[in-house]
């Protein structure tokens, strides 16, 4: 039964035309996210910040889950509702960050291995009383010639196959989130062998320690040339690479992978997930659970002031992946916005 009901969650939450919100920032990345847009990080202005996201009419419609933080699960909306009661009346699945951050990894210069294991259990246990059933937690890799190590590769895979294997026993279902990040001059075939050595680890780790894949998210960074790369792969190689990388290593019994946008513009985010689509049929569902990608339009729009400006923006990048996520998407739409 409790399988059941994990497969059940993670279909959920990959259902067709819609994908996850992630709010999870942590209050130092918070801080930089609204000094941005010159607001200060209060924790009333964070709360008022995700309760526009929340509460953004018609949102449900792309939007299955939100990825909260540890405060904000604890907060409530502005008549009081928490957040986790406001999502779930309106079809929204809560879900929980449960890492505590990347720290450098020992012995290992320019790495970091992924905190956060000890009392995972007795947290777990108090975040599915506070509503959520779901959780994430995110491994980071740095790519230069020389970087990562298998050392980082099998430490970070194995700690997130602990974190799992903890979540399915408590009821909750993985996001399993191994990034492999953008920064650098790398090319995309270099991406490619990277992400490849990732996932093997991360799939290894997650069939030794008993994890069952039909209850658990793949959340990945895209197979993408490095930022200040020379010259940068187009969407359609993009498109090609991370399916032909995924299709390797990824087993269909995983309901979905959602996709983290790593600093992409948000358009480039979208399209690059509806080049995926238009290739499919896939084993799994390609769909998105973007931080950046969904929120930095609102963000900029909000500017600590005009809420219905930025639930506008909201919406319509949550509607542009919506249609992402069955190859319909066509830059074109994105003018819709301005004419609203
Ligand atoms: P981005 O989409 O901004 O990469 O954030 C997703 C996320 O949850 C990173 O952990």
């Amino acid at each position: 039964m409790a399988a059941q009901e994990l497969e059940a969650t993670a279909r959920a939450l990959v259902a067709e035309g819609r994908g996850i919100l992630a709010a999870d920032e942590s209050d130092g990345t918070i801080k930089k996210r609204f000094d941005s847009i010159g607001v200060e990080s209060t924790e009333e202005n964070r709360r008022a910040y995700r309760d526009l996201l929340f509460t953004t009419e018609g949102a449900e419609e792309y939007i299955s889950g939100v990825i909260l933080f540890d405060e904000t699960i604890r907060q409530s909306s502005a008549d009081g509702t928490p957040f986790s009661k406001l999502l779930e009346r309106k079809g929204i699945i809560p879900g929980i960050k449960v890492d505590k951050g990347a720290k450098p990894l020992a012995l290992a210069e320019g790495e970091t291995i992924t905190e956060g294991l000890d009392g995972l259990r007795e947290r777990l246990k108090e975040y599915r009383e506070l509503g959520a059933h779901f959780a994430k937690w995110r491994a980071t890799y740095s790519i230069s010639d020389t970087l990562p190590s298998e050392y980082c590769m099998w430490t970070n895979a194995h700690a997130l196959a602990r974190y799992a294997a903890l979540c399915q026993e408590a009821g909750l279902v993985p996001i399993v989130e191994p990034e492999v990040l953008m920064d650098g001059d790398h090319t995309i075939e270099r991406s490619f062998h990277v992400t490849s050595r990732v996932l093997f680890a991360v799939f290894t780790e997650l069939a030794d320690q008993k994890v069952q894949l039909e209850g658990t998210l793949l959340k990945p960074n895209m197979v993408l040339s490095g930022y200040d790369a020379p010259e940068r792969a187009g969407v359609d190689e993009v498109a090609e690479e991370t399916i032909r990388c995924f299709k390797r290593h990824v087993p269909a019994a995983v309901p979905g992978i959602v996709f983290l946008s790593g600093g992409q513009s948000d358009e480039d985010a979208t399209a690059h997930l509806n080049a995926m689509n238009k290739l499919g049929p896939h084993p799994w569902q390609l769909s998105f659970s973007y931080g950046r990608a969904l929120q930095a339009p609102a963000l900029k729009a909000w500017a600590g002031k005009d809420v219905e400006a930025g639930q506008r923006a909201f919406y319509h990048r949550a509607k542009m992946n919506s249609a992402a996520r069955s190859g319909l998407y066509a830059p074109e739409m994105e003018r819709e916005a301005a004419t609203v």
